[in-house]
């Protein structure tokens, strides 16, 4: 893997406000939390080179010794190597996995992902998918756009919500994910702009770095989308794209309204400017279903469409889709070539099965989670009445929570301290951002995630109670 250096100024903007006054944990342990948290968050890429000790401690305002003994706890622990020219570079320890035991700390307890467990659908369709596959075991199986029928089951679900569509405007990619993926791929080159919401999907921010682009954000009002904003942006940088979640957003849960719909097909044909609508979480309403597609507001052939059976079936399964004019299908089935061969057949068997009987488990899936929401909610607001809530999620699976301080990062390493991982704010912007924010999904049992809240309880109130005592001091 080709190793990357994170440089001193970025290492100081990821980290935030990792350090707190007047504590008892020692600064060294609060860094090495802080750092800790980036690694297991993705925040901080795998295989990066930290810069050295003493341009570390210089850029953090701390000593060497402080900053040389909490390299060498996390090195201790197994988050970071020592390569020999190369300084500090960052690993996971052996064995960990998002959902597993930290070392000596119990179990955790991740309620840092906002995915669901698999129904009895999947299993029910990955029989029907066994039963259905002698039939395609007499081709190669190779299908870089994906069999005909399930583009076609697709294309029909896009114009039951409004949007005509062929089959041929279908790809079938391996989740939305892979899918935007492909698309940087086909549209963009190193340094060009991808204009985002923010905050946004962290793998969305991954897939556009990782494509060696710029993430311009745009951020979200209490409102929601800034369309002026949005305007004033793509007229002052030119983007090669923009990226934005409609329906629903994550981590917001927001629905983009009709007008905004129409606005931005509008300014995507007047500027030219390809917008990339990821529509992952669509089926997961919870009061009303969303509008139409984006791409039905579009006569300039300028949306494309990302889709995802991850949310509405299962993540297991990585099977996604996308939506556009037949000639940019085309193009992407032929820079397929450069990533993979196609989508696994049995999966998209299994998805055609899903599909055809999605209206008898879809609406069981969205009144288990609209009680999720209400109950995660209740629970949030009495547990942290200080704890702002601007935004009821019309859709998705997780809350999106205004701290009444700029805490998240520290509360999110201290809860790994008790084995409770969290989404903190800075991993849904670009820089650092949303310092004073958290995602929490509400996909656990309702008593489960009261449970985890009233575990959080003392963490949040002392680190709460041990800023406001610093402030007091400083400002005397
Ligand atoms: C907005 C958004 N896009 C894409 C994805 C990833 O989808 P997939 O599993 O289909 O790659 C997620 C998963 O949480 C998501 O929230």
């Amino acid at each position: 893997m080709a190793q990357r250096r994170t440089g001193s100024s970025s290492l100081t903007k990821l980290l935030g406000n990792w350090h707190q006054e007047l504590t008892r944990t020692p600064v060294y342990r609060q860094l090495a939390d802080g750092l800790r948290l980036l690694i297991l968050d993705g925040r901080l890429p795998l295989d990066s080179r930290l810069p050295g000790e003493r341009e570390l401690a210089k850029a953090l305002g701390v000593s060497r010794t402080t900053v040389a003994t909490a390299l060498a706890q996390l090195r201790d622990e197994g988050y970071l190597a020592s390569r020999q020219g190369s300084g500090s570079v960052t690993m996971l320890p052996e064995g960990l996995q998002a959902v597993s035991p930290l070392p000596g700390r119990g179990a955790t307890l991740d309620l840092s992902t906002a995915a669901l467990a698999a129904g009895p659908e999947i299993h029910q369709a990955y029989a029907n998918a066994l039963i259905a596959l002698p039939e395609y075991l007499g081709s190669t199986g190779y299908n870089q756009q994906g069999l005909p029928e399930l583009r076609q089951v697709i294309a029909q679900r896009y114009a039951a919500r409004g949007l005509p569509t062929h089959a041929d405007q279908i790809i079938i990619v391996n989740g939305a994910l892979s899918g935007f993926g492909l698309i940087l791929r086909l549209l963009t080159g190193p340094g060009d702009r991808v204009v985002m919401d923010h905050p946004t999907y962290p793998m969305a921010l991954t897939a556009i770095k990782g494509a060696s682009c710029r993430a311009v954000p745009v951020s979200l009002t209490e409102q929601g989308w800034d369309t002026e904003g949005l305007a004033a942006t793509i007229a002052q940088t030119s983007p090669r794209l923009a990226y934005l979640i409609a329906d629903f957003h994550n981590p917001t849960g927001r629905c983009m309204d009709v007008d905004t719909r129409i606005a931005i097909a509008e300014m995507a044909a007047r500027t030219r400017t390809t917008v990339v609508v990821d529509e992952t979480m669509v089926d997961l309403w919870f009061d009303n279903p969303p509008p139409p597609p984006l791409a039905a507001f579009d006569n300039d052939d300028r949306i494309i469409t990302l889709g995802s059976g991850g949310k509405s079936f299962w993540g297991g399964m990585r099977i996604g889709w996308i939506r556009a004019s037949a000639r940019t299908i085309a193009s992407l089935i032929q820079i397929r070539d450069t990533l993979d061969l196609g989508s696994p057949v049995l999966e998209q068997l299994a998805a055609i099965h899903l599909f055809n009987e999605a209206d008898n488990f879809l609406p069981g899936r969205r009144d288990m989670l609209r009680q999720h929401r209400d109950a995660c909610g209740e629970a949030i607001k009495e547990i942290f009445p200080d704890w702002k809530i601007t935004v009821v999620p019309e859709g998705g699976l997780s809350w999106w929570i205004e701290l009444p301080k700029p805490l998240a990062t520290v509360f999110a390493a201290s809860a790994e301290s008790i084995g409770i991982r969290i989404g903190a704010g800075p991993r849904f912007g670009a820089e650092g951002a949303f310092e004073r924010y958290l995602r929490l999904p509400f996909t656990l049992e309702p008593t489960q995630m009261r449970a985890a809240l009233e575990r959080l309880k003392p963490i949040w109130d002392n680190l709460a109670q041990t800023r406001d005592e610093y402030l007091r001091r400083t400002v005397v």
